[in-house]
């Protein structure tokens, strides 16, 4: 499966390696003309569910900061992995995922113990079986310096966007006419020097997120709108391990997901995940460990998407990560970032939701991938599919092509991503728009000409219907 998935993406311009001609670069990826439509759509979705319907609102940073923003976040100091290396090949890993290889937990882990266990495991170098290095911790931000000579500033590119959206507080909160809750989307790119960055788009060096801050007073953390995701049955593994098959309600009812603001958006994720195409029963949730939570979290929860071929994704981490990046800030800044709030003084607190994009869309294609004998196609639902219809012209003549060409330009007129092909059998056009997932194929041909209908042949069932052109764009959208 993962084969085919890889060559439809290189092939069809969904994603591929970056720097080809120069040999490539484990952790970067290019979008291609079908991959950055899909990428817009996914983006798109979370901005129609967040900013849209949740009223949050959006800003765009600097992916680049002065070392200040990483020492006051603790990510100077405390964003590492273990690493070791292979004395003979000089080959690096993370000294964790060897272990998992093996089948031992040890992410979080002291470097101490991690050492143990590789040792107790006799792990050795997985390439030339050469001796290992004993872990050490490895930062993984990308260090680069801003201006010129004595003037020049050590800078990082960003590991997340969170901080970079925490920075401007003081502005979002007179945005938000000085009242919480409220909620500050951000998407664009984040930078993290990857130890073993070998799993296509699972672990990049440069990805991309959509982060959103909600910042709440700390004496009301509930969620009103708990009700619309409590009925949602759900796999949990709670932070010791435990299994759990339950709702959202009950779970935090019965205290396996304590704040209810998180158990709402654990639910919420899981159904933006289902709007964009994840099969939603691969989805499960699983809470951080205490010995694996990130330095700034008091709680951690993942929605995971269990994929065919990496195991367990995360895709989203949701954290409560209380005052402490605001403090941290207002500490190192001396910017106060307190509100006032009725006479009560306070640093408010964030509950993060924590998008990856590469990963969904991984996942998207991997649950969306269609093989029926010969046929191969993805069948994304219309809010993600690259194009929402092929046109084609049945015969290149007779003034065909140019109704064709006439059809297409009314719907992109109409502002849908549409597009032309006249190449080739009506099959072949078929084959080709099913394999990058396009939901209608529109035919233009002699009848089109007599009474002004079209073929409309839909991707998943191949049912066709015949369509009145000044209908087009409502049958294509459903309203
Ligand atoms: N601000 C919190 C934060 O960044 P995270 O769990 O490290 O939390 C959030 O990242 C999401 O970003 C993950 O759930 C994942 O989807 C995505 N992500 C993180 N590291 C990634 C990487 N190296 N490559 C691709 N996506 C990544």
């Amino acid at each position: 499966m993962y084969d085919k998935i890889l060559d439809i993406c290189k092939r069809r311009g969904i994603v591929y390696p970056s720097f080809e001609i120069y040999g490539g670069l484990s952790g970067f990826i290019d979008y291609g003309p079908v991959g950055s439509r899909i990428k817009q759509n996914v983006e798109d979705l979370l901005r129609r569910h967040y900013v849209v319907a949740d009223g949050c609102f959006e800003v765009q940073c600097p992916t680049l900061s002065p070392e200040e923003v990483w020492i006051a976040s603790g990510h100077v100091k405390g964003f590492a992995d273990l690493m070791v290396e292979c004395t003979k090949c000089s080959e690096g890993y993370r000294a964790d995922k060897l272990l998992d290889d093996v089948g031992v937990e040890a992410e979080g882990k002291p470097a101490e113990t991690v050492a143990q266990l590789l040792i107790d495991n006799r792990i050795t170098c997985p390439q030339c079986k050469g001796q290992l290095s004993k872990p050490y911790a490895y930062n993984l931000m990308f260090q680069t310096s801003v201006g010129t000579g004595s003037k020049r500033k050590t800078a990082y590119m960003r590991p997340e966007t969170a901080q970079t959206t925490y920075l401007p507080f003081k502005r979002l909160w007179e945005f938000a006419r000085r009242k919480l809750p409220f909620g500050v989307m951000q998407i664009g790119h984040s930078f993290r020097n990857e130890i073993s960055p070998r799993q296509g788009m699972i672990r990049l060096r440069e990805f991309n997120q959509a982060e959103i801050q909600f910042f709440l007073d700390p004496a009301d953390k509930k969620a009103p709108r708990l009700s619309e995701v409590a009925q949602r049955q759900v796999k949990i593994t709670d932070k010791n391990g435990k299994l759990h098959e339950t709702t959202i309600g009950d779970a935090h009812k019965g205290g396996i997901i304590p704040l209810g603001f998180i158990a709402y958006h654990l639910g919420k994720a899981m159904s933006v995940f289902e709007d964009m195409g994840i099969d939603g029963s691969r989805l499960q949730l699983r809470q951080h460990r205490e010995d694996e939570r990130a330095f700034y979290s008091s709680d951690t929860w993942d929605v995971e998407y269990a994929s065919d071929v990496f195991g367990r994704i995360e895709l989203v981490g949701i954290a409560d990560r209380s005052d402490y990046d605001l403090t941290q800030h207002m500490t190192l800044s001396k910017e106060d970032m307190n509100v006032n709030i009725e006479g009560r003084k306070f640093v408010p607190h964030v509950v993060e939701v924590a998008y990856g994009i590469d990963r969904p869309i991984y996942c998207i294609l991997e649950s969306c991938l269609r093989e029926e004998g010969e046929r191969t196609y993805f069948s994304f639902p219309t809010k993600t599919a690259p194009y929402i219809a092929g046109v084609f012209s049945l015969m290149k003549k007779d003034g065909i092509d140019e109704k064709a060409e006439s059809v297409f330009r009314s719907l992109k007129d109409a502002g849908l991503f549409v597009l032309l092909d006249h190449a080739g059998s009506i099959g072949k056009r078929y084959a080709r728009a099913d394999e990058i997932g396009v939901p209608y194929c529109i035919t233009v041909d002699y009848d089109t000409m007599k009474d002004d209908t079209v073929t409309v042949r839909e991707r998943d069932g191949k049912t066709q219907t015949r369509v009145s052109i000044s209908k087009l764009r409502e049958h294509l959208m459903g309203d």
